[in-house]
């Protein structure tokens, strides 16, 4: 039988990823002054060693502020690059793509990292916890719920520094030999909160209307685009529906989706949700595929990645086979499973090349 398309390389400018299945970003919680350590080589290395073909390194704020909380990965500083070398050349060494997605917090900056202080009370992070309660911005004095900081309304000034951070940013990661970065759209962070009509309620240039909300993120893919080698693909994140009547829209990810492309956005990563607790979910697998899958048919110019519980191997490749998405991204199975990639390929009955180290696992012995 023909090789699955999940298992086919994807070449997107001059980058090569050797299959679609990919590691979704995931916030580690492991960094001191947004520096990556010993823990990120190990933690990035091992879906290298084992198959993947593409893996985003976590939401990396582009300002200290622009972190969600202090422990989280940073790339606002030169001083960052060295750490991020290093992940990224061990990455190359076993056939990776390496990507880093670069974010700004917005208004859910300075919050307790829940996935290893869930004991603390409350999301707000003090400043004796080396949280920044009083550098807390978004789009609109609004929270995202109670017991969650009031960001103050940004001014221009600071829109403008956000989207010079950005491009600093992306400098930076290509200083770091990434061959891939992809902008945070999504869940609720800055650029979404300005995307969305629930969390932005400006009456400047930078909201009202779909045009004026969508300006500070498309400001941004351009900027980004300008200082990112043209042989190097762009992805943005978005979270393609705020589930929340009176919210961001399906049909407006596929409006934004033109937009980026005509940016020189080469793939739109299809999430969903995070900007509103009020958010009505029902995750089951493959719950989210039916938004990558209409971005896919409505904007050709731009490429979809599909992503939320991706399982059984069969959904995986059928996802991508049907033309649903071109690749997908996979994130807490890969913590459950770093060789994740090989037992979706055993499971298709797909022969993948393995590391020379671990070939021998696959000889029989009994
Ligand atoms: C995430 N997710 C996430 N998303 C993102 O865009 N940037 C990030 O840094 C993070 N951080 C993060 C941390 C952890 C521990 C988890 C579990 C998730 C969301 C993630 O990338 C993915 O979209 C979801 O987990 C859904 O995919 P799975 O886990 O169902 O395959």
């Amino acid at each position: 039988s023909p090789l699955p398309k999940v298992f086919q390389p994807l070449t997107i400018r001059g980058v090569t990823a050797k299959n679609r299945i990919w590691v979704s970003p995931m916030c580690m919680y492991s960094s001191q002054d947004g520096f990556a350590t010993d823990f990120h080589l190990a933690h990035y290395s091992q879906f290298a060693m084992h198959g993947a073909g593409l893996v985003m390194v976590e939401a990396s704020g582009v300002l200290p502020e622009g972190r969600i909380s202090p422990n989280c990965l940073g790339i606002w500083a030169d001083e960052h690059v060295p750490g991020l070398r290093r992940v990224v050349r061990h990455m190359h060494q076993y056939g990776a793509v390496a990507g880093i997605q670069i974010a700004h917090s917005g208004r859910k900056g300075s919050t307790i990292p829940l996935r290893l202080y869930g004991t603390r009370p409350g999301f707000k992070e003090d400043a004796e916890h080396g949280g920044w309660p009083d550098n807390v911005y978004g789009p609109s004095a609004i929270a995202y719920d109670d017991g969650h900081h009031t960001p103050a309304e940004m001014t221009a000034e600071q829109i403008g520094a956000v989207t010079r951070a950005f491009a600093d940013a992306a400098r930076r990661a290509d200083a770091a030999g990434f061959d891939v970065v992809e902008l945070h759209a999504a869940h609720g962070y800055l650029l979404h909160e300005f995307l969305s009509p629930l969390s932005n309620r400006r009456t400047d240039k930078y909201g009202g209307s779909f045009e004026n909300r969508t300006r500070l993120v498309r400001e941004v893919a351009a900027a980004v685009r300008r200082v990112w080698p043209r042989e190097k693909p762009l992805f943005a994140r978005v979270s393609s529906t705020d589930w929340v009547e009176g919210g961001w829209t399906a049909a407006d990810t596929v409006a934004l989706a033109r937009l980026l492309a005509a940016d020189g956005v080469d793939l739109v990563d299809c999430s969903t949700g995070g900007n509103d607790p009020r958010q009505a979910i029902a995750p089951a697998p493959g719950y989210q595929v039916p938004f990558a899958a209409r971005v896919r048919a409505e904007v050709p110019e731009v490429l979809t990645a599909a992503v939320g519980i991706l399982t059984p191997a069969t959904l995986v490749r059928d996802t991508v086979e049907e033309g649903r998405a071109d690749a997908v991204f996979i994130g807490r199975g890969f913590l459950r499973n770093p060789s994740l990639t090989l037992t979706i390929a055993r499971e298709l009955g797909v022969n993948v090349a393995w590391s020379n180290q671990y070939k021998y696992s696959r000889t029989k012995t009994n």
